[in-house]
């Protein structure tokens, strides 16, 4: 007996290896770098999904004044009613008042997540606010959201590895790939 309804998993196809996630890794810190130089700044991690991608990040940046902090978000209700809704499962411990913040998310699908989260963090009045996404998909957004640093940029697909899943599986992958179901 199954406890959930799993998708049957045909294959998984191959979409970037761990060398092109980790060219753009060092990319994105060298443009962030570019931007913020040695200024005090605050990345915080949007966990699970992007625990890989910031470890990657801020580890290839060279700013001395770095605070490394974490939230972790939960969502209800469906997409595509503009009902879903987002809450905090963990904030930043943090003051973010007067800071510059780099939010560090893994993707950017719908963008509910994000509509959430800058919302919280522009109210707390920081210096500045910016989002790097790993990778922005298209095809299902619904909220208008400005990405600042971008890794890749997808149409669609249901993509697992470096931190993301299916059902909580795949994210040790350190590539990335996407699902392909059995025909039914
Ligand atoms: C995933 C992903 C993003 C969010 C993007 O997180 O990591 O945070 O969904 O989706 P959206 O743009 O449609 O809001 P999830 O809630 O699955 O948690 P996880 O990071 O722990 O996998």
């Amino acid at each position: 007996m199954s406890c959930d309804s799993e998708i049957s998993i045909k294959e998984l196809q191959a979409v970037f290896s761990p060398e092109e996630i980790a060219m753009r890794v060092r990319a994105l810190a060298a443009e962030i770098d570019a931007v913020y130089g040695d200024e005090p700044l605050v990345a915080v991690c949007v966990l699970k999904g992007a625990v890989f991608f910031f470890s990657d990040l801020v580890r290839s940046l060279q700013n001395k004044n770095l605070e490394l902090d974490f939230v972790r978000l939960s969502s209800y209700g469906r997409e595509s009613t503009s009902s879903k809704h987002v809450i905090f499962n963990k904030d930043v411990e943090i003051d973010l008042c007067d800071k510059h913040v780099l939010i560090v998310e893994d993707i950017v699908d719908s963008g509910y997540s994000m509509r959430f989260l800058l919302a919280q963090f522009a109210a707390r009045r920081v210096r500045s606010l910016r989002l790097a996404a790993l990778i922005d998909k298209s095809e299902r957004r619904e909220m208008d959201i400005a990405l600042d640093f971008v890794g890749f940029r997808l149409k669609k697909g249901f993509i697992v590895g470096y931190g993301l899943d299916y059902a909580e599986r795949y994210r040790a992958l350190p590539g990335i790939y996407e699902i392909i179901p059995e025909e039914r």
